[in-house]
């Protein structure tokens, strides 16, 4: 198509034409070239063999980079030549990691590896000169891997009562591992932050009670890890570990400068389906945390800290363990009878409208009836059913611009958008394509009113005609679908990653930059296109270096271990440490060469 070049920012390009989603290549714009900082397997220490896909283990794997790595974060210390590389590792593909098996004992220590690959990782990254592409630290002092038996402390008022006690923790404090992190945040104070996401499929559920049901529709006897036919806690029909999904679903901090530091998992935040967690600080000093719960119909919340940010990084770490607990109630308009599903713009040209932010703690406490403290941050999305929040067309990534302080949330698809449901702020039946709101609070950053406008209805405009780009002629953006993960460039200008696009518009996934003020607000523009089955995870974009960075997560998910159908990003080289036979999720950097 006719693209026109975009204006503003440190990084100019010429956007990538979209990917038809049978290639099996990344691709980045005329002048850019690209390559992997680190790939699924390679050693964090010199003690972990160099990777070789035929003869993992499980104490190799609690060494090395871990599979599916989501939520990404380059921090750089103040020289610039030198800092940690933060990154989720969500979830494994069994079926494209091994040929198949049914040996039990195998089965068994497969288990264990997955155990090891998933997690996150802190490595250490190091270059010459500022401005250059980064390199990982074998041996890093900070290096450290954080697997599924790695112990977490729980913080908060839900912390030690009752409904997380288990017969290996019966003070009800002490965690074993994180599951399903999927997206997160880095804090003001330097932290890392990692939604606890698909937790649920990693147990086998009795899914009995509605809380329970609320968390797991429907009961399971088996997980796809098999971590719950030999080791008791994933088996929650077991009466000793009934409350050890209680333990997961978490928003989890940890301090990538501290290796020896306990990570934690901050009850006050809430429990659901957390995909991440945005933090900015608010007028009067109080820390706010914006949270997508990425379920069909569920909610969007935020987090509001009891105390104010200060210049003791020791008493940050506690911001987050205090606090209030809201979520999101929107409000369209327009009349109802405009909002017909298809997409099509309301009569006063805008999906728009206020909201407010329903308490479900104060000062801590819970403020809805029938709900002790407890119930509402171990059981949250019963609380929020409680007081009317908006079901969503999954809310991902939330994130507030550090110019401006709106808020953009990624709402990737809906196929349970009935005509029942709709409403101005999830306009679209069936939602397919995902949209983009734009949240502006109108009470202060830890307020309780806000207004909101669409800022894209996803899709391709050359086969859904009502999709929208803030007014921007759509004949000249690039086409997106099923938008994830979300980031900020030094201009304000909103990047968007997706998760989707092949099987909605049948171009590979991708990364795109939308500038958010002026004639250019709503020009979608491709920047990069990730390989085959994978999705663009992480984005950090460093413009004033001209350097962006991705994860790329499960690329080739389509295939088997016997016939992949990715090479990504080795593709077929012999050289040491890489693979010729199968994919690797890995990090990404792109810069100008
Ligand atoms: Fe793990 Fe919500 O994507
Ligand atoms: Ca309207
Ligand atoms: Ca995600
Ligand atoms: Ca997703």
């Amino acid at each position: 198509g006719a693209f026109a070049r975009p204006s503003g920012g440190s990084l100019p390009f010429d956007p990538i034409a979209p990917v038809n989603r049978l290639v099996d290549e990344f691709t980045v714009p005329a002048g850019y070239t690209w390559r992997p900082i680190i790939r699924w397997g390679d050693p964090l220490f010199s003690n972990a063999p160099v990777f070789d896909i035929n003869a993992q283990s499980p104490a190799a794997q609690a060494v090395q980079f871990g599979y599916n790595c989501d939520y990404l974060d380059i921090v750089a210390d103040p020289s610039g030549k030198t800092g940690v590389l933060v990154s989720n590792h969500e979830y494994v593909n069994p079926e494209i990691m091994f040929a198949p098996t049914s040996d039990p004992a195998e089965l068994q220590r497969r288990g264990d590896i997955y155990k090891a690959a998933q997690g996150m990782s802190v490595v250490e990254i190091t270059r010459k000169h500022t401005g250059e592409p980064w390199s990982y630290v074998v041996d890093g002092k900070r290096n450290r891997r954080l697997t599924v038996e790695t112990v977490f402390e729980l913080t908060g008022p839900a912390a030690g009562s009752d409904l997380v006690k288990t017969a290996a923790d019966p003070e009800g404090r002490w965690v074993h591992g994180t599951l399903g992190n999927c997206a997160g945040g880095t804090t003001p104070w330097g932290t890392i932050l990692s939604g606890e996401e698909n937790f649920n499929g990693y147990f086998a559920w009795a899914a009995d009670t509605a809380a329970q049901k609320r968390y797991q529709a429907s009961p399971s006897t088996s997980t796809s890890t098999g971590w719950d036919k030999y080791d008791p806690r994933f088996d929650a029909h077991n009466a000793d570990y009934v409350n050890e999904p209680n333990r997961f679903g978490y928003i989890v901090e940890i301090d990538p400068q501290d290796p020896t530091s306990t990570p934690r998992k901050h009850t006050a935040m809430g429990r659901f389906k957390h995909e991440g967690a945005n933090v900015i600080v608010a007028e009067d000093g109080r820390v706010v945390a914006y949270m997508g719960d990425d379920e069909r119909n569920d909610y969007l919340y935020k987090f509001v800290s009891k105390n104010k940010i200060s210049g003791s990084r020791k008493k940050n770490l506690e911001l987050l363990s205090e606090g209030d607990l809201f979520v999101a109630k929107f409000s369209g308009n327009s009349p109802a009878g405009e909002i017909t599903g298809t997409g099509a713009l309301p009569a006063d040209g805008k999906f728009d409208g206020g909201g407010e932010w329903k308490a479900l703690t104060q000062n801590g406490e819970s403020v809805v009836p029938g709900f002790t403290t407890e119930e509402v941050l171990v059981y949250t999305r019963l609380a929020a059913d409680a007081v009317g929040a908006t079901k969503m067309d999954r809310p991902e990534d939330v994130e507030p611009s550090p110019k401006t302080g709106k808020v953009y949330l990624a709402l990737t698809n809906n196929s349970a958008r009935s005509v029942a449901t709709l409403n101005e702020a999830n306009p679209v039946t069936g939602n397919r394509y995902g949209h983009v709101v734009e949240l502006t609070e109108t009470a202060g950053q830890a307020g309780t009113t806000f207004g909101w406008s669409i800022l894209l209805l996803c899709g391709d405009p050359a086969v859904f005609a009502n999709s929208y780009f803030a007014g921007f002629p759509k004949e000249l953006v690039s086409p997106i679908s099923c938008p994830d993960n979300v980031a900020f460039d030094s201009a304000g200008n909103l990047w968007i990653s997706t998760d989707g696009a092949p099987s909605t518009i049948g171009y590979n996934d991708g990364l795109f930059l939308v500038p958010l003020e002026g004639a250019e607000r709503g020009h979608v523009q491709q920047f990069l296109s990730v390989p085959r089955e994978a999705e663009t995870c992480g984005p950090v974009i460093h413009d004033e270096e001209g350097l962006v960075f991705v994860a790329v997560q499960h690329p080739g998910e389509g295939g088997t271990f016997a016939a992949p159908t990715s090479l990504f990003p080795d593709y077929g080289s012999s050289a040491a440490g890489a693979v010729a036979t199968a994919p690797r999720p890995s990090v990404v950097q792109v810069y100008r060469g």
